[in-house]
Formats: structure tokens, C-alpha cells, sequence
């Protein structure tokens, strides 16, 4: 089976948006390849440095929603990137063959120069953000990278690291492929794309009461003002939505293009169609919410796995860079 990995960064719960644009694509592909799932926290911390007071919290979180979604400890490797030092091994190996102009480059990073505000708190850890992205891919020899449009550049950079390495030391490497999530942009429910800094989004385990509000309060058809006025779905966020709770879609938009269906009774709809759609996640969650015990051995073992491959890849590294000093395992 071919190798998967993704680092999923730890921003707090998972909302919908994370959740049909990415985190449900890694579900699918735990029957297809053999999947590494770090929790990046360090790459967190390049921005979050300063705010660290939930970042454990965090993490946890994290790791209790990708459980509760799907992701399962038999087939797939769930981690915590700093707790391997493999990771920070390699990112200092990959440091030194990685020119400073090709990480200037980076997209992500001209934006931030570009960007008044930011531009003074630029650190070391951000220029080295794709090098150690790319230590994560290589460690663990992982040909497939499942990424949204926003990191394409960042693994063209892990390709030509990697070809770099293997020109200067011998073939080690093979050159990570990423697989484009068809990332399902999904609406905040002030319309814009559903993100936790717009403050706009529904988590995949929030409790159902402030669900409900926030249903309420998202913004459908601005013409659409009496409950017989005919609305239009095309604009309407409650119908996006919709499309991913609903099966007789159909029925929803003749009664709205119609007029026979008000925003309320729509709402009312898709509030009871989502809550029942995510309520085995719920389930699930507040089942290991209660186990923390088992959560905890589950990142053990996935700790544990992925060690395994890393250290071997390690240990491989040192050879062919001449620094094994005659030691096997050390
Ligand atoms: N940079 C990725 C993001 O912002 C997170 C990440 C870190 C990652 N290491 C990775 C993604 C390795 C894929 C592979 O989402």
C-alpha cells in the first residue's frame, strides 16, 4: 500500500467547513493507503507562539474529533508531531541543503512581508515552515499528501528538496505526490467561507441548543423577506447546507423557488437533518470524552507506529549522509 500522510494543524474543533473540506477525505483514505495523521503542533506554534495556553487543549481536541469522525487507531497512524524527535532531526538535516531563495518564494510567506501588520513577527520557524512540513512527508517515505489548493507550493518545495537530497547523498526518497481535496467550500453562515477567525462556523460536536442559534442567525435569500415571498436557493446558505444534510434536495428548492416553504420551517429542517447526521459522532465523542485513558493509548501506539518507520528513515539518513560514525541504532 502506498504511504499517506497529512499534518492536520491544531486550531480547536473541528466545524464543518474542516470538516467536508478535508477531514472527511482522510476517512475515505484509510481503506486505500497506509495513513500517518501528525498533529502539527509545532507548526502551530510558528504563529502561536505566544498563545499557548490552550494549545494542549487543543490538541486533544483535535484528536478526539478526528476519532469521533472516523479516523481508526487499526488502520491509520494518529500522532503528535513534538513528541518524535525523528521530526526535528530531519527538518535540521533538510535545513542545510535548503537555499534560502527557494524559501522566499513561498507564497505564504510573501504575503506575510506584504502584510504591514505581520511582517515584524516573521521568524526562523516560518521561513522553515515547508522545510519541516517536509520532514513530516519524508520521514515516513509518504508518496501521497492529501492538501488543499493553499499548500501546492509548499509541496513543489518538498519535491526539490528531496530530489536535492537524493542527487547529493544517493536515492533515499521518493518525491511526495499531493492529491487535491475537492475542497467543498463551505459557507459560514454569514456566507463567507466557514473559518473559526471569522468567528462564523457550526462545529461537526457542537451541542445541539447553540447549533439551533446558529441556524437561526445564518443568512438566507435576502429577498426572500415575508414567508411567501419566492425565494432564490442559489443564494440562500441554508440550502448549501442542505446539499450535505438533506436527501429529498428536490422538494427543498421547488418550495422555496415556489414560496410554499419559509426561512424558519427550512431552517427547522436542516437543524433536525444535521443534528441527526452528526449525532454518532457526538456519540462517539463524549464516549471517549469519558475514556480519556483510551485516547491516551491510542496516540501511544500511533506514536509507537509511526516511530518505527521514522527512526528506520533516520537511521538510513545518517548513513548516506556519512554521520552514522560506525553505530547502529544509537
Ligand atoms: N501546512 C499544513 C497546513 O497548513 C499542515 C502540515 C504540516 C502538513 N505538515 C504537513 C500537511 C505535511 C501535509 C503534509 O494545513
Amino acid at each position: 500500500m502506498e504511504r499517506v500522510l497529512s499534518g492536520i494543524r491544531p486550531t480547536g474543533k473541528m466545524h464543518l467547513g474542516n470538516y467536508f473540506g478535508a477531514a472527511i477525505n482522510w476517512v475515505k483514505m484509510q481503506d486505500e493507503y497506509e495513513c500517518y495523521f501528525p498533529i502539527v503542533d509545532w507548526h502551530a506554534l510558528t504563529t502561536r507562539y505566544e498563545d499557548i495556553s490552550t494549545l494542549s487543549q487543543d490538541v486533544w481536541d483535535l484528536i478526539l474529533d478526528l476519532l469521533s469522525i472516523g479516523i481508526d487507531p487499526e488502520k491509520s497512524a494518529l500522532f503528535i508531531q513534538s513528541l518524535s524527535p525523528d521530526h526535528a532531526e530531519l527538518h535540521i538535516l533538510l535545513s542545510m541543503i535548503t537555499p534560502i531563495s527557494w524559501l522566499e518564494r513561498n507564497p505564504t510567506l510573501k504575503d506575510m512581508v506584504r502584510n504591514i501588520d505581520v511582517r515584524e513577527s516573521i521568524n526562523y520557524g516560518i521561513l522553515g515552515y515547508p522545510v519541516l512540513m517536509t520532514a513530516d512527508i519524508l520521514l515516513y517515505k509518504a508518496t501521497v499528501v492529501p492538501v488543499g489548493a493553499d499548500q501546492i507550493p509548499h509541496l513543489e518545495l518538498a519535491r526539490e528538496i528531496a530530489r536535492r537530497f537524493n542527487y547529493l547523498y544517493g536515492e533515499v526518497f521518493p518525491e511526495p505526490q499531493p492529491k487535491l481535496t475537492e475542497s467543498a467550500i463551505f459557507p459560514g453562515i454569514d456566507g463567507r467561507k466557514m473559518s473559526k477567525s471569522y468567528n462564523n462556523y457550526i462545529g461537526v460536536t457542537e451541542d445541539p441548543e447553540s447549533v439551533k442559534e446558529k441556524v437561526m442567525a445564518t443568512i438566507t435569500d435576502p429577498q426572500k423577506i415575508r414567508l411567501r415571498d419566492k425565494g432564490h436557493p442559489e443564494v440562500c446558505n441554508i440550502f448549501t447546507f442542505h446539499k450535505f444534510f438533506t436527501k429529498d434536495l428536490e422538494t427543498v428548492e421547488k418550495e422555496c423557488r415556489s414560496g410554499d416553504r419559509g426561512c424558519v420551517a427550512c431552517k427547522n429542517e436542516l437543524y433536525n437533518n444535521l443534528i441527526n447526521y452528526f449525532a454518532p459522532i457526538r456519540e462517539k465523542r463524549n464516549y471517549l470524552q469519558a475514556n480519556l485513558d483510551l485516547v491516551k493509548e491510542i496516540v501511544r501506539s500511533g506514536q509507537e507506529k509511526a516511530r518505527r518507520v521514522s527512526s528506520a528513515t533516520i537511521q538510513e539518513v545518517r548513513e548516506h549522509m556519512g554521520m552514522s560514525y560506525g553505530f547502529r541504532n544509537i
